[in-house]
């Protein structure tokens, strides 16, 4: 196993191979205006973008693949590496456009298997209008697929910074199987009721950090699911949305862990949940173990803090015994705000795992203005409460077997 680089060890690692980059000291340029790229946001510039990466992957030093201001049409793109270049920059001043009506593609714009990527800037706009359209319809099945508009997939050390993501199909931003990913000041934007729009989507990959984003979307601001561990999130606000999630879990048989997640300094305003942690009801494995989240502002948040592990939609296929994720070492310190219904706070953990280990430190939610409105619920969860808790706390008491 190679040594894992803490996030801020990687931050400090691509800002120097960026600050290399910005003196111009041994980058090499690669405009994908040279490689056939007009800006008139018609033209399928896809062949051009992928023929100016092959370049700047392929040199001997650190390279720049640029983006002048403009439109620009791709229809898809995959960047793969691995590159010769330990340090490729995507310098993007103009705005990237999908095609419409549709891109009839699940990926739109995927790195992959790149090692020490800097995107900077730009805009993405996946333009997914007509494919809501299609599924506020009711399209269904008929529709085309949800096109998502970044991801980065089995990739190390990957530095996303001052992009904007605009109305994506589906979700704007995914980190997959990769590690090393840093995603800083970053907006994410889309219509509230943009359906499974999610803003930045973490699934088997760990040292992931947020920090610094405006997200607004029709679905989650931040999902975290299977195998998301070490992440750090920092600085976001988020609404319209459906907050941050981890989950859902335990769709699939076997899940793996949710470990390890930070999230702190955020913001939530109309959003429908707050804090979520859900399950699907049904008896399969996995665990969520160590989730801090602190210093939060909630504003008319329907559901602030919530653990679902009874999520079955139109109650298909979910059997009776309770979700099998356990869900352990959960903290909630200094959250704070209004709540847009009675139960502020809603611990419904599962009966054959119960949620163990949760600590509640100056929580303080109300129910619209009343003070000593909002109400809380518990269901099979254990822990312990410090300093002020309102609304009143509700868990048993810690179970003193081992919580692991
Ligand atoms: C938890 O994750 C953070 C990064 O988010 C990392 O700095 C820290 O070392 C991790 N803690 C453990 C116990 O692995
Ligand atoms: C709980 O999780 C935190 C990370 O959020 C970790 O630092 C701590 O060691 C965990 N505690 C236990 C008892 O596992
Ligand atoms: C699902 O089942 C539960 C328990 O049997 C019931 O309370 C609930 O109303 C059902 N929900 C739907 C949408 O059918």
């Amino acid at each position: 196993m190679p040594a894992r680089r803490s996030n801020l060890a990687l931050l400090a690692h691509l800002c120097v191979s960026l600050a290399a980059v910005a003196r111009g000291a041994a980058a090499t340029s690669y405009s994908v205006v040279d490689y056939g790229a007009v800006a008139d946001g018609r033209t399928n510039c896809a062949g051009a973008f992928l023929s100016a990466w092959d370049a700047a992957c392929a040199a001997e030093g650190p390279a720049a693949v640029v983006v002048p201001a403009g439109e620009f049409l791709v229809s898809r793109a995959r960047f793969s590496g691995p590159c010769r270049s330990g340090a490729v920059t995507v310098d993007i001043a103009g705005t990237v456009l999908a095609p419409v009506p549709y891109a009839g593609v699940q990926l739109w714009i995927v790195f992959q298997n790149v090692d020490g990527v800097a995107i900077n800037g730009g805009t993405l706009d996946g333009r997914g209008q007509a494919y809501w359209a299609c599924r506020r319809a009711g399209g269904g099945s008929s529709c085309p697929v949800a096109t998502r508009s970044l991801t980065i997939y089995r990739s190390r050390n990957v530095l996303i910074q001052g992009l904007t993501s605009l109305n994506s199909a589906g979700i704007h931003v995914t980190v997959q199987s990769s590690t090393g990913v840093a995603i800083v000041d970053t907006a994410v934007l889309a219509p509230g009721d943009s359906p499974n729009t999610d803003g930045i989507h973490i699934k088997q990959s760990s040292d992931v950090t947020v920090r610094n984003a405006r997200i607004g979307t029709g679905d989650d601001c931040i999902s975290m699911v299977e195998g998301s561990s070490d992440v750090w999130i920092q600085g976001i606000s988020c609404g319209p949305g459906h907050g941050i999630s981890i989950g859902s879990l335990g769709d699939t048989p076997e899940q793996l862990a949710v470990r390890n997640i930070t999230v702190r300094a955020v913001t939530l305003a109309g959003t429908t949940n707050g804090l979520r942690i859900k399950t699907w009801a049904k008896a399969n494995s996995g665990i969520v173990d160590g989730v801090a989240f602190s210093d939060v502002v909630m504003r008319d948040v329907r559901n602030p803090i919530i653990v679902d592990q009874n999520y079955c939609p139109g109650n298909v296929s979910c059997p009776t015994e309770g979700s099998g994720i356990k869900i352990t070492n959960v903290s909630y310190t200094d959250v704070v705000g209004t709540s847009a219904t009675p139960v502020a706070v809603r611990f419904d953990c599962s009966p054959s795992r119960p949620c163990t280990g949760i600590t509640m430190r100056n929580v303080r939610l109300s129910y619209g203005e009343q003070p000593g409105a909002a109400e809380s619920l518990c269901r099979n969860a254990h822990g312990v409460a410090y300093g002020q808790v309102v609304p009143p706390n509700c868990l048993a008491d810690q179970e003193m077997l081992c919580y692991k």
